[in-house]
């Protein structure tokens, strides 16, 4: 089963993106047995940023004419079902060799296929003090217009700590991995037997949009009905 692992780091060398994905690399390789990993990082391909032509658009060129290693990085991803993104923060928000990939791959808005769509994704955001939870946010939009379903994120800062990958992001990373392979092959059982978590059953309480009726009267009920003009 083809999975891709997308790196949007802007580093040349190996940067901590690409060890928190390997973490969770390993966690989907855990699950899925005949897991067929498939590693891009973005930034050691050539991707021009979209010039807004809409030539792709054009029934009669139907594709982007920009000469760069984009289709190769599209065929890199042929017939992948899901995909593991790890991505460092940027400015608060998608680093931009991300954003640059997403507004290229719109040249497929009409295709029956979308490339990088469809699949089932584990996210990994991280940054050195804050934002991570916007910038997940911001991939959302992308998400639902490509048919993708994320199915588990982890967004983490590395603040005071030397070395993220020896904190607990580490494990985090690896979960995110295993969900995501779980989640694919739903039909089989967990591969380590889990203590199941007890289901906490709340008392039957009046939930929001409950109709009136049904909501259990209470004594001060009877007051409520101001009747006009009785003051
Ligand atoms: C251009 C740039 C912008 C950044 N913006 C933020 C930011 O908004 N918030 C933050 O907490 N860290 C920010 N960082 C820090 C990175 O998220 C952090 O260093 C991350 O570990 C880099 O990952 P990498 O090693 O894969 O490049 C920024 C770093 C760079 C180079």
């Amino acid at each position: 089963m083809k999975i891709v692992a997308l790196s949007c780091t802007q580093k040349r060398l190996p940067s901590l993106t690409d060890a928190l994905l390997e973490a969770a690399v390993s966690g989907v390789v855990r699950e899925v047995r005949d897991a067929e990993i498939q590693r891009i990082r973005l930034i050691d391909h050539r991707i021009a940023m979209c010039e807004g032509e809409d030539t792709c658009l054009d029934p009669e060129v139907g594709r982007c004419t920009l000469d760069d290693d984009f289709e190769h990085v599209v065929e890199l991803a042929e017939g992948a079902r899901a995909m593991l993104l790890a991505m460092p923060v940027y400015a608060g928000n998608v680093p931009a060799v991300l954003k640059i990939f997403q507004e290229r791959l719109k040249s497929f808005m009409n295709a029956r296929q979308r490339p990088f769509g469809n699949l089932l994704v584990g996210t990994i955001v991280h940054s050195r003090t804050m934002l991570t939870e916007p910038a997940l946010g911001a991939l959302f939009p992308w998400y639902l217009r490509l048919r993708n379903r994320n199915v588990a994120s982890a967004c983490f800062t590395q603040n005071d700590h030397e070395d993220l990958t020896r904190t607990a992001a580490y494990d985090l990373c690896v979960a995110v991995g295993r969900q995501l392979g779980m989640t694919l092959d739903g039909s089989r059982s967990p591969a380590v037997e889990r203590t199941a978590l007890p289901l906490v059953q709340s008392p039957s309480r009046p939930r929001c949009g409950d109709s009136a009726r049904q909501v259990h009267p209470s004594p001060a009920s009877s007051h409520d009905t101001v009747t006009s003009g009785s003051t």
